[in-house]
Order: C-alpha cells, then structure tokens, then sequence
C-alpha cells in the first residue's frame, strides 16, 4: 500500500470561540483537541503528522512538540492555501495525503484507517469523506453525477437553491494523491463568495479533468463533528463523555450513574470496581480493581491499588494502595503514599507524607512531611506542626506508637517504635521507644471551689 501523510488544518483563528486561546488547544475530555486528531492520525496508519499553523503560531507548535512537524500559514487565504503550504514538506512525496481538521477532537482513527484503505482501494486521485446531515447548513455540499460520482463540492455561501437542498456534507476529510494535489492547488482561484482558496475545488478540478474522485459515506456523523463554538465544545464533551464511560463499562467498570460521572480518557479503572455518583477522575489516575469510588470523590493523578474504598475524597499527585479506606471529608495532596489497610477518617488532610500499612487516621488531623510506620494510630485531632514560618520540617512516628488526641508534634521530632503519646501533648523532643510521652500542664484539683464561687 502507498505511504500515508497527515496533513493536520490548524491555523484559523476560530473567532466564533470568543477566546485568547487557538481553538485547536480547547479540550475536550481533557485533552486538547488537536492531540485527539494527532491520535487519530496515528491510529490510522498516517506515516508523519504535518500541522498547519498560524494564529497563535508558538502556542500550538508547543503542544505538537515532537509529535508532527509544523508549516506556518502566515496569512490565513483559505483550506487550499493552508494545503499548498505543504509543498516544501511534501516535495517528492508519492503517496497519500490525508488532510484533517484540528478542530475535530472526535476522530475515530479506525474509521479512518477504513477511509484510508477504500481511497487506495479504489485508486481514485481524490476522496472526500462525507456524511449525512438532517441539518446541513454551512457545510460544503457533495454534489454527485446520475451515477453518482462525485462531481465536486459546493460551499453554503456559493450553493444555489436546488445544492442547498443537499444532505450529503463534505467532513473537510479527504485523501488526495501526492504530488497531482500539488498541481491542481497550484491552479486555484479565489473567485468564490469567501475570497479564498477553496481545498474543495480540487476535488472539483480533478473530477473536471477527467480524474477519479470518490466519496465515501460514514455512518458516525459524531465522529466528524467540527468545534466552532463553546456550544459545540460542550457537545462534543458529552459525547466523548459517553464514548469514555461505555468504554470503561464494556471493560467492567459499574458506572451507577453515567450522567453525574466525569472521566477523562487517560483514566485506567481495574474490573469490578463501581463508581458512584458525582465522580470526577483526571490526568492519570489509574485505579485498580474492586474499588469502591465515591460519590463525590475527585482524583487527578492517583494511583489507586485494588479493594479500596474512597467516599467524599480529593486526592491529587498521589498514591493510594490496597484495601484502604478514606472519607468523608479527606484531602490527598501531593507527594503522600497511603499504604495497604490504612483507614482516613472525617476531616483528615496529608501532604507530602508516607503512612505505613494498617495505620489509621480516623479524625480530624493533618499530617504534612511525616514518615508514619505501620500499626500507628493518630488519635483525634493530631497535628504535625512542620512549618515554623520559614522552613518545613519533618515528623517521624514509627511502627505501633499510639498518638493520644490533641496532640502537636513540634517538627523536626520522632516517636519511636512503640510509643504511646499523652493525650493533649505538645512533642518537641524524641520519644523514646515503648515510652509515654506527655507534655502538658498537670491538672490540678481544687475541692469545694465551686460552692465557694456561688456564695460569694
Ligand atoms: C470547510 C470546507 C467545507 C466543509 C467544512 C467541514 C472549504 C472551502 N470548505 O469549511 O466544505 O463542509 O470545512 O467542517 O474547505 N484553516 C486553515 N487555514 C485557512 C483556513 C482554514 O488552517 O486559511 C483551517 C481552520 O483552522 C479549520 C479548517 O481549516 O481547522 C477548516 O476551516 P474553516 O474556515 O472552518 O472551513 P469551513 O468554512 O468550516
Ligand atoms: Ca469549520
């Protein structure tokens, strides 16, 4: 089979977007939408990525990075005009150009690799990737002969009554034959009702000089859906919304309720492990199986081991192992690993902390630069003091110490192995292993005091 080359349209502005951002870069879940046309592209076979740029140029060059090369349009004449920039990059090429959008985020790269396959297959000069449209305004229309090849596309802004009435629209899809769309670019004109360069009428010009032009038909409109507008963006979110969730429930993943649930597509979920309503999982978060997930729980960048229940949880950049069980109320920050069994309670906040297997944090505490062992228990309301207002410092409680509530541990300090902690102490020095800590004010008892205190 011929060589495959995507030539990715990307430099308009996207005006009808009302942003400061390239249109292009907008997400759509979670990811920009031009990165889901590279994918695509990838996935259909496509050989190198050649991204047309122009608005906001560096922005859009910088997400593409390694992955494609990059074409200035200085000036944005037109679909043809952008193509005929590819002429340096495409010099000598022979094979397949296949021209996408960057505002298409929900490509199917499989149906793609299908479009691919019949434009060679049928050894057409050109083929132009059409859909049907209930509502097929602003579309370039397909217009096709008695036998219905294709003759040519016609423009909204240039059809006549009888071509607005159309269904067939051109997705902006085609695979063209290199290096003859060079030739045929090279003839165009802008005498159309936009001034520009149109990229359809190579396809009209092919069909005029007697070459082969085809039209293949999808049947997923979606998958062809261009962004103009947030509106749209919105609409597309929630379409690859759906894909994303039945994609996770084919894999058996229980979803109990689709529409409260949030994943963006990078998110990795093990069988058998249900997600509860109001459920947001981003970046990427991996969890395993047989979790229980909310509700109400939002975690960028966890990674989450199997059996663990999280309910009312927000964990960012951080690990969560076996069997755990956190929430209501809990707060993950970055750099913390949880260890297998451990139980978090009502209230609890850690950050930048290791807590060893089986150790419970059941309420009300924060724990920031601590390295806490296994089997401890952190009474109610324990506090790591670790900043002292210029430097952070670290705690340390080893394996079995009970911490007694209300307790401070002053940082830099240790609790060894063993310990028990009083209740309501404030630790600035080291405790010994197996030792009680207690550092508070004694109580002192005085009798009769309050009948005193009434009669005075
Ligand atoms: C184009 C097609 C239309 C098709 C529709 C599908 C033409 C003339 N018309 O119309 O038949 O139905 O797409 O969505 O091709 N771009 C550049 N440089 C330019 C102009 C555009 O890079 O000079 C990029 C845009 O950023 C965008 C894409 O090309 O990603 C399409 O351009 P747009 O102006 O949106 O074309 P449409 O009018 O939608
Ligand atoms: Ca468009």
């Amino acid at each position: 089979m011929s060589e495959l080359r995507a030539v990715i349209l990307a430099a308009g502005k996207g005006t009808r977007m009302r942003s400061k951002l390239p249109k292009v870069l907008h997400k759509v879940g979670g990811k920009p939408m031009l990165q889901h046309v590279l994918d695509a592209a990838d996935a259909a076979g496509a050989a190198e990525k050649i991204v047309i740029v122009g608005h906001e140029a560096e922005l859009v060059e910088t997400m593409v990075g390694e992955q494609g090369r990059i074409v200035l349009q200085a000036e944005q004449l037109g679909t043809g005009h952008a193509v005929m920039q590819t002429k340096d990059v495409l010099a000598g090429f022979t094979g397949t150009a296949m021209i996408l959008c960057g505002d298409t985020p929900l490509l199917d790269g499989a149906e793609l690799k299908k479009f691919y396959e019949a434009h060679v297959q049928s050894g057409a000069a050109a083929t132009v990737l059409t859909a049907f449209m209930d509502n097929p305004f602003g579309y370039g229309r397909i217009v096709r002969d008695a036998d219905g090849n294709v003759q040519g596309i016609v423009e909204e802004k240039d059809a006549d009554a009888q071509q607005k009435l159309i269904k067939e629209i051109n997705t902006g899809i085609y695979c063209l034959e290199c290096p003859l769309m060079f030739d045929v670019l090279a003839t165009l004109t802008c005498d159309n009702a936009q001034g520009e360069y149109y990229l359809t009428d190579v396809l009209t010009k092919l069909n005029a000089a007697g070459k082969k032009v085809g039209g293949v038909v999808t049947e997923d409109s979606d998958m062809v859906m261009g962004i103009n507008s947030r509106r749209q963006l919105a609409e597309a979110e929630s379409v690859m919304r759906v894909r994303i969730l039945n994609r996770l429930m084919d894999d058996g993943v229980t979803i109990m309720d689709p529409a409260s649930t949030f994943i963006e597509g990078s998110v990795k979920i093990g069988r058998d492990t249900i997600i509860y309503p109001f459920t947001w999982l981003e970046g990427s978060t991996e969890i395993g199986e047989d979790c229980e997930i909310g509700p109400n729980v939002r975690l960028t960048n966890v990674e989450v081991g199997n059996g663990t229940h999280l309910q009312f949880v927000y964990g960012h950049d951080c690990k969560v192992c076996d069997e755990v069980t956190a929430g209501p109320y809990v707060h993950l920050r970055p750099d913390t690993v949880i260890g297998n069994k451990v139980k978090i309670g009502n209230f609890v906040e850690v950050k930048n902390s290791n807590i060893g297997i089986g150790t419970k944090l059941p309420h009300l505490t924060y724990i920031g630069d601590s390295d806490i062992g296994s089997g401890v228990n952190m009474g109610c309301g324990c506090i790591t003091v670790n900043y002292d207002g210029k430097k952070k410092h670290r705690t340390v409680v080893e394996d079995n110490a009970f911490v007694g509530c209300n307790t401070n541990l002053v940082a830099p300090v240790t609790v060894k192995a063993g310990s028990y902690i009083g209740a309501g102490s404030t630790i600035t020095k080291e405790v010994p292993e197996n030792s009680l800590g207690i550092a508070r004010a004694k109580q002192k008892n005085l009798e009769g005091w309050a009948e005193k205190y009434r009669n005075q």
